[in-house]
């Protein structure tokens, strides 16, 4: 099949992709929205007229963030919600809070190589938790109010760092293999594809599709576990408006409309890759599997089941 293309590139920022889009009425949830590329997401997203929710662990510094958007588009609908992904209890406590449909889910926050094994409470790996299972939790609670619109989105924010892992189903949460921080933020990025390619197989029935993306790299808190410096040669980097534009793209481009389960870099789709490319660029082929898919999903709802019980 041909690969989805656009008429936007790697310079292309999320404000070109949004220009002439028209979304007011419509509903966005954008997550780790008080920060890098988040920021721009929701910015660019709320330039179209629609209603954004900037779903964020900082309260605080969100309302300054949604301020500053409000003052730079004119959108006074921009809303601070607290969620911390690690927090089965908070996710709950934000999808309960949820009424009525949404349009569009940016699951954008993420974190990248901690560097020493950290568990959540559960005693599941944090990476894991935070980029793939908190964002699972929350797409599930919010799947009724999603197929309330029967055109709804997930834009998932993945990574080329997926290169360095499949989802390791033998031993997700790093009881045998030794914990290293660039597997461990592969393999959640992975799982993050996974979940655009399972929840499309599922839901793309009820009016939902999903797709994932690399936005590429970008200086930004993300790095913070790596001396606050990115390994990308300058000429190589983007800016956070730059690294927002396929989030954007993905959120809202006509062509998009009822497409799923792909992987986007460069506000194009990727070519699928068997083997870690040089350039990083392409989508491996364990990322796009619908059987890992299904098998993540299960194992999903089991590590979220057994939390429950
Ligand atoms: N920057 C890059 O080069 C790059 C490359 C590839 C992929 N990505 C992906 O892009 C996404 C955005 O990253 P960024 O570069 O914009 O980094 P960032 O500036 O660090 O933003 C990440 C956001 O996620 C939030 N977050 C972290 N843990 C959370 C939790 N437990 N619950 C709720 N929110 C949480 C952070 O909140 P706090 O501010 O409270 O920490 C922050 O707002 C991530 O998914 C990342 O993996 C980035």
């Amino acid at each position: 099949m041909d690969l989805i293309t656009t008429e936007f590139g790697f310079s292309s920022t999320a404000d070109e992709v949004a220009k002439g889009i028209d979304l007011t009425g419509k509903r966005v949830i954008v997550t780790g929205a008080a920060s890098g590329i988040g920021i721009e997401t929701a910015r660019s997203l709320a330039r179209t007229g629609a209603e954004v929710t900037m779903a964020v662990r900082n309260v605080e510094v969100g309302h300054k963030v949604a301020d500053d958007i409000t003052a730079t588009t004119g959108n006074d609908r921009i809303y601070v919600a607290s969620l911390d992904l690690t927090d089965l209890d908070s996710v709950h406590s934000f999808v309960t809070k949820w009424t009525g449909p949404l349009h569009i889910l940016v699951n954008n926050a993420g974190v990248m190589a901690i560097p020493e094994l950290q568990r959540s409470p559960q005693g599941w790996e944090m990476q894991f938790v935070t980029n793939h299972l908190g964002h699972f939790a929350l797409a599930l609670g919010l799947h009724d109010a999603l197929a309330a619109d029967g055109a709804a989105r997930i834009v998932v924010v993945a990574s080329s760092g997926h290169l360095f892992s499949p989802v390791v189903f033998d031993d997700i949460q790093y009881n045998f293999r030794t914990y290293d921080p660039r597997s461990a933020y592969g393999q959640s990025k992975t799982a993050d594809i996974l979940f655009a390619v399972g929840a499309t197989a599922r839901w793309a029935k009820d009016g939902i599709t999903a797709n994932a993306l690399n936005p590429g790299a970008i200086a930004t808190n993300l790095q913070r576990h790596n001396g606050g410096k990115l390994a990308t040669p300058p000429e190589l980097q983007k800016t956070p408006q730059q690294g927002a534009a396929t989030s954007v793209l993905l959120a809202t481009s006509p062509l998009l409309e009822g497409i799923g389960g792909h992987y986007f870099e460069n506000c194009n789709e990727a070519m699928t890759v068997t083997s870690r490319p040089s350039n990083y660029e392409g989508v491996a082929a364990y990322a796009l599997d619908l059987e890992n898919a299904n098998r993540l999903w299960d194992v999903s709802v089991d590590l979220l089941d057994q939390r429950a019980r």
